[in-house]
């Protein structure tokens, strides 16, 4: 039996409220089906530039070197961290959730030393934690995640940048979850590395990760002592791909820059505060509804929380494998369990692109109504 018998697939129409892949809007889905173009082709490097352009706004920045990492968002992480963390040095990791944990793990294998300031998940760091934790361990670097998706906890990072920067080290951000549905805005914040991914707040498909890097990180890599142990991610050579004379480094994938392209364009077209917004609407809307419902925010203070992505324990003697279940086969909803230490504890919404809408919430909260 051949496994393309079927010579064709049909995947179900799902409704995309996990924390992503999250809904694609649909002209992004239609730009897909566009032809391919080469790497080297003149409309493919508009598209590109235009597309760079697109995510400076989005992550709120200047950087000239601002662009797409052919991979997910964890090849994102580990390009910022094979690139920015130096075997020997020091780096610091403000860790209250899964992908912290994640970063931890990639910082040790580049050989750095490692320092974790932790904090229970759902919770966020304060100056004075970051003040007491920089100070003392004098890192190279610091890591946070501005949006932590396994435990629903933002934290926009200006607590932590303004202390590294007193101590002269680099900032890396996660971002991959903040990324076109809240504020980013690296510029103004201070961070000097930001990575991102495109099938969460862009509402695009996985497969093509934004990266920034600052002036003063760009600097610090074409310093470095010696090569990073990355070739495919060394982000020097990968930068030249991106600007002229575009030398060739990789085989860029055509329907993922259409796709981005075209998610960046509804963005813009919305307005990126327009958008923050309606994710902030959506967010509390949900909070609102499910509370009624019985379940109880895992994030406590309303101003940590990820507007796009709730993380909530449900009602006593509810059993969370079940609920999904059911919502997947009665009303083709995805929503998603948690990670780690928070696995069989909580369930996590995303309500993003699309689906940050009133009637969206609305739907979703009937539809968990009728579940419990
Ligand atoms: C905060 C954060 N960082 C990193 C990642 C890893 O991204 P990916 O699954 O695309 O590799 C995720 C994925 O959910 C995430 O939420």
């Amino acid at each position: 039996m051949l496994t393309t018998e079927t010579k064709r697939i049909a995947p179900p129409k799902r409704l995309m409220y996990g924390p992503g892949p999250a809904m694609v809007e649909t002209r992004a889905y239609e730009a897909m089906a566009q032809p391919i173009v080469g790497i080297f082709d003149p409309y493919f490097l508009e598209i590109m530039k235009e597309i760079q352009a697109g995510l400076r706004q989005a992550f709120g920045t200047e950087n000239e070197k601002t662009f797409m990492i052919p991979g997910g968002g964890s090849g994102a992480m580990e390009a910022a961290i094979a690139n920015f963390v130096l075997p020997g040095s020091k780096v610091a990791i403000f860790a209250a959730g899964h992908f912290a944990d994640r970063i931890t793990l990639m910082a040790q294998r580049q050989r750095a030393n490692v320092a974790r300031l932790e904090r229970p998940w759902g919770e966020t760091f304060s100056e004075t934690d970051a003040r007491e934790f920089i100070k003392q361990e004098r890192p190279d670097v610091v890591t946070f995640v501005q949006a932590e998706t396994s435990t629903g906890a933002y934290q926009s990072g200006r607590n932590i940048t303004a202390v590294a920067r007193e101590h002269g080290a680099l900032v890396i951000a996660d971002c991959v979850t903040s990324l076109g549905a809240m504020p980013v805005e690296l510029d103004a914040i201070g961070i000097d590395v930001a990575f991102s991914c495109s099938q969460k707040g862009l509402s695009c498909p996985a497969g093509l990760s934004p990266i920034s890097i600052s002036p003063t990180a760009w600097e610090f890599l074409l310093k470095r002592p010696e090569l990073p142990y990355t070739w495919y991610l060394d982000l020097a050579i990968m930068a030249k791909y991106f600007e002229a004379p575009h030398v060739y480094h990789h085989t860029p994938s055509a329907p993922l820059y259409y796709a981005m392209h075209q998610g960046l364009a509804a963005i813009e077209e919305e307005g990126l505060r327009n958008r923050w917004e309606r994710h902030r609407r959506a967010g509390e809307q949900l909070i609102t509804g499910v509370q009624k419902l019985g379940f109880e925010p895992l994030v406590k203070n309303p101003a940590d929380r990820i507007w796009h992505l709730t993380t909530l324990k449900p009602p006593v003697g509810l059993d969370e494998v079940q609920l999904r279940q059911a919502l997947l086969t009665r009303y083709g909803i995805e929503i998603a369990g948690a990670l780690g230490q928070l696995a069989g504890k909580v369930v996590r919404i995303g309500t993003m692109g699309p689906l940050a809408s009133e009637d969206s919430v609305t739907f979703l909260l009937d539809a968990l109504a009728a579940c419990i």
